[in-house]
């Protein structure tokens, strides 16, 4: 079982630059075109969040579009960038979200669960997941104890070291904390919203930070560090699943040449 995961892509209206001057479709062109080019193509394609940048219809459109070429199963979580009622009808052919409010889900591919979660809170740039979100959760982790499973969410609940990232990840994390830790069959948990590949732990869980498709975080571990976003490479993680756990493989896409 492989399992793409591809973050914070950010598309946005046909003609329109991220933070005014650099292309994020053409970054994830390169991100996509990567991936097609590998040797072993994954089996699901996870999307974590930030899918577009401002969350208008024609900006989904213009991600579907992209997509398209993407043979394997989309699995799409929202990021604060998103918006619920146009992600939902954008990607309704997936028939993949909860029927509630809430745009998470629960997916078994092959020996594994794979569960996104809706950290998104309106209007916020930080997330947090309510009791209700946490309550769904929950259930779904006991409904299949046995089964290896990965959770994603966009907001990372762990530690990443960068101090003004911290301030707007997932707030108040304690009581998915709580829930981390009663069910053991949780293997790794994901994450995106930093726009760099980071690897830390929650509740005793791995937990990884993909890289953007997007323009990334310069890396600043400073007390004063400022959101600072540059175009380094666009990337992407390769989750492998094998003998009961995950290895993930970050890639970063250009050019690079022949091998030698
Ligand atoms: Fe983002």
């Amino acid at each position: 079982m492989l399992i793409a995961q591809l973050s914070d892509l950010h598309v946005m209206a046909p003609g329109r630059l991220f933070r005014g001057g650099i292309d994020t479709a053409a970054r994830l062109k390169l991100a996509i075109d990567d991936l097609l080019a590998q040797r072993r193509q994954p089996d699901a394609i996870l999307l974590t969040g930030d899918l577009v940048d401002r969350g208008s219809a024609e900006e989904y459109a213009a991600l579907k579009t992209l997509l398209a070429p993407l043979a394997a199963p989309l699995l799409p979580i929202p990021g604060n960038h998103d918006a619920r009622d146009t992600m939902r009808a954008a990607f309704a052919e997936c028939a993949l979200f909860a029927d509630d409010q809430f745009l998470h889900f629960a997916a078994d591919l092959g020996p594994v669960r794979i569960i996104g979660l809706d950290s998104l809170e309106p209007g916020r740039v930080e997330g947090r997941l309510c009791a209700e979100r946490l309550a769904w959760l929950d259930a779904r982790l006991a409904e299949a104890p046995e089964r290896p499973t990965m959770i994603a969410l966009h907001h990372p609940p762990c530690p990443t070291g960068i101090p003004h990232m911290e301030t707007i990840n997932l707030l108040e994390p304690e009581g998915f904390a709580a829930i981390v830790r009663r069910h053991p069959q949780i293997r790794r948990i994901v994450a995106g919203h930093v726009h760099r590949p980071i690897e830390s732990r929650f509740a005793g869980v791995p937990c990884g930070i993909a890289p953007a498709t997007a323009p990334q975080l310069m890396l600043d571990l400073r007390a004063e560090s400022q959101s600072n976003n540059r175009a380094e490479p666009p990337g992407y993680v390769f989750h492998l699943y094998r003998d009961g756990d995950f290895i993930a493989h970050t890639v970063a896409c250009g050019d690079f040449g022949q091998p030698v």
